[in-house]
């Protein structure tokens, strides 16, 4: 039975990278059925809203949805695929491979995946103006005063839920087991600020440890997050799953794109229960839209997530190696990783690696 994917081209030099990433997997000859979905001002054009009924609906009846990045216009569809989906695991591997532009000396162990949880913490839009918290009555310790007196001045909500913080470790814990299966340490690492924030973080490290308990064959292991960044970039070899609340994962993630040699690179996949979708790490690259130079390898390697998560699981493994062969030649590589060639050159050379 055929799979139905959606395609959200995005903003910017996003549909640089989509569009030939798109082709290239339909060079495939999968029993993949793929539509794109209008959203965005050309949506707001054709039928007067930016996320219309006629994509939501593509989406739902879906079986996942590649997505470009959104500089804002897509966004509604991306929070539809977020919260609406319930898509509560945002996994980014960070993988160097021979040929990619990494800063470090020795890049060879930078080989980890974080897990980002997706949906919580500081991310659900509960902002407002300080003094509107009188009701409240809070005293903020370090501050030595009421919230509210510290107005005028903006408040955010960060909301950490057990049943979340549960769902995103256990995630990890499972993924960590998939991997050591595939040869990997089996180590999961989660990072919070639980001395700041005993209460909200301390929840998220307190499930994450729970859990772990679970799974006798998984070593679990905690730090303090300032403390983990550092790690991550002064012994990366040392990390295998990083679990993490979700603006610290939105942080770390690009970072860890860097360690590999930038967000070109990176691909990330966000699953639910019931729903999956898949999108590059990175932003819509304003400053290069137009000049078919984006690197696709983010978009690419997110395909590939895709393509495992519908079941081509081989055809996923091609696409990596052929990747990683264009990287090892490092004949045709795009200008951020130190090469001349264009967007679709690359797709072209990743082609005929497969
Ligand atoms: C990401 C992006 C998004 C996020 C933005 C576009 C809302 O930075 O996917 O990492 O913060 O999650
Ligand atoms: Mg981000």
């Amino acid at each position: 039975m055929s799979k139905h994917v959606v395609v959200i081209r995005g903003e910017d030099a996003s549909p640089e990278a989509i569009d030939p990433s798109v082709a290239l997997m339909r060079e495939l000859a999968l029993p993949i059925d793929w539509s794109i979905a209008e959203v965005g001002e050309e949506a707001v054009r054709n039928h007067g809203a930016a996320f219309p009924a006629e994509a939501r609906e593509l989406i739902d009846n879906s079986d996942t949805t590649l997505f470009g990045a959104t500089s804002g216009a897509s966004s509604r569809a991306l929070f539809y695929l977020r919260w609406g989906k319930e898509t509560f695991a945002n996994v980014r591997p960070a993988r160097w491979v021979q040929g990619m532009n990494s800063p470090l000396a020795d890049p060879g162990s930078v080989d980890f995946v974080i897990v980002r949880e997706n949906l919580e913490d500081l991310y659900l839009f509960a902002e407002g103006d300080l003094e509107s918290l009188e009701v409240l009555d809070l005293m903020s310790p370090t501050a030595r005063k009421k919230i509210h007196e510290l107005a005028p001045g903006k408040f955010a909500i960060k909301a950490i839920t057990e049943m979340g913080s549960e769902r995103i470790a256990r995630f990890a814990f499972q993924l960590a087991q998939e991997r050591k299966a595939k040869g990997y340490q089996g180590l999961v690492s989660c990072g919070t600020k639980h001395n700041m924030l005993p209460q909200s973080d301390g929840l998220f490290r307190r499930v994450a440890e729970h859990v772990s308990q679970e799974f006798h064959d998984i070593e679990f292991e905690s730090f303090i997050v300032d403390d983990l960044a550092h790690r991550l970039v002064g012994d990366s070899g040392h990390f295998d799953v990083v679990v993490l609340p979700n603006l610290y994962g939105d942080v770390l993630s690009d970072a860890a794109a860097a360690l590999a040699g930038g967000l070109g690179l990176a691909p990330s996949g966000c699953y639910g229960e019931s729903y999956a979708y898949f999108e590059s790490a990175h932003g819509t690259a304003p400053d290069i839209a137009g000049k078919n130079i984006i690197n696709p390898t983010a978009t690419l390697l997110s395909g590939a997530m895709m393509l495992d998560y519908l079941g081509f699981g081989d055809s996923a493994s091609g696409l990596r190696s052929a990747i990683e062969r264009v990287y090892e030649k490092a004949q045709v590589l795009t200008p951020d990783q130190g090469g001349s060639a264009s967007t679709t050159d690359f797709c072209s050379a990743v082609e005929s690696e497969l």
